[in-house]
């Protein structure tokens, strides 16, 4: 582990009350798990410089701050354009704990075999896919090592993440954390399924990919707001975090 050869297990208390929502949640039945949205971007929103690329903006204690609520969650979930562009391992590398189970939303099937969650024999990850999906990929994908779910299309012709869910809420995952990429972010948003932020805010500019657009379109819609938003300087990078309003 870069940079910690002790581990300080009062570094992030800070973060308490989303651990104690956590808790709370997982005694609730309320028929989907608690989804935490967590992602880093630059001070003026950027997630990526272009999204077919990776681009590392996180401090090094916010990304251990990263690692730690993985390590909290039981599932991560991202978006297939996010596997493509950065093939990432999705574990808990930076703090101790257990890794999340990985989950990729991915309509047509396109995650490559070879991917390195494919390469993970003890997590097994889940493709959330639709009837679109070739068969042949979806068996290729099983054979590799991925248990593989398939969810409605929703209007947008999206994975319908109203009913995703529930259906990992019966693989027994009863919290999310959402780290991306954009579209994934802002359709979790659009769709009012985010009950707890946390926001890394870097102190850069990069002028490239939003993490979020178009959010309260028509003009007329309320922004959507974090409820008594803390905040937290952790290695100059800002830390921004509450529960998401339902509204
Ligand atoms: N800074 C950060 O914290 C952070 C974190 C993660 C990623 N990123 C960056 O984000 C970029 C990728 O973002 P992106 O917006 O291009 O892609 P993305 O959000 O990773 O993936 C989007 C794709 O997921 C599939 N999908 C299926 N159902 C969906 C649904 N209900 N909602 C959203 N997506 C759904 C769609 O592809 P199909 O139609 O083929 O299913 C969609 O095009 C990369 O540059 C990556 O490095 C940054």
């Amino acid at each position: 582990m870069r940079g910690t050869a002790v581990i300080d297990p009062t570094e992030f208390g800070f973060i308490e009350p989303l651990l104690k929502r956590l808790q709370e949640s997982s005694r609730a039945r309320n028929g989907r798990p608690f989804v935490t949205l967590s992602y880093a971007q630059s001070l003026d929103g950027s997630i990526a410089v272009d999204p077919s690329h990776t681009c590392c903006l996180s401090s090094w204690r916010s990304l251990q701050l990263t690692h730690f609520l993985r390590s909290r969650h039981d599932a991560l979930l991202v978006g297939i354009n996010t596997i493509l562009a950065d093939d990432p391992q999705l574990t808990v590398r930076h703090w101790p704990g257990p890794s999340p189970r990985p989950v990729v939303l991915d309509k047509f099937l396109r995650m490559p075999c070879d991917s390195r969650l494919l390469r993970q024999p003890l997590r097994k990850p889940i493709i959330i896919t639709s009837d679109a999906a070739p068969v042949q990929h979806r068996q290729r994908l099983m054979e590799s090592g991925a248990q593989v779910l398939v969810a409605p299309l929703d209007a947008e012709g999206m994975v319908d993440l109203a009913s995703t869910l529930p259906l990992l809420q019966e693989e027994g995952l009863r919290s999310i954390m959402v780290e991306g990429g954009g579209c994934v972010i802002n359709h979790f948003l659009r769709e009012r399924l985010v009950d707890y932020c946390v926001i890394t805010i870097a102190p850069k500019l990069i002028g490239g990919f939003k993490a979020v657009s178009e959010l309260c379109q028509p003009a007329d819609q309320p922004p959507l707001s974090i409820r008594e938003c803390q905040y937290q300087v952790l290695d100059g990078d800002l830390i921004a975090f509450g529960p998401l309003d339902p509204a």
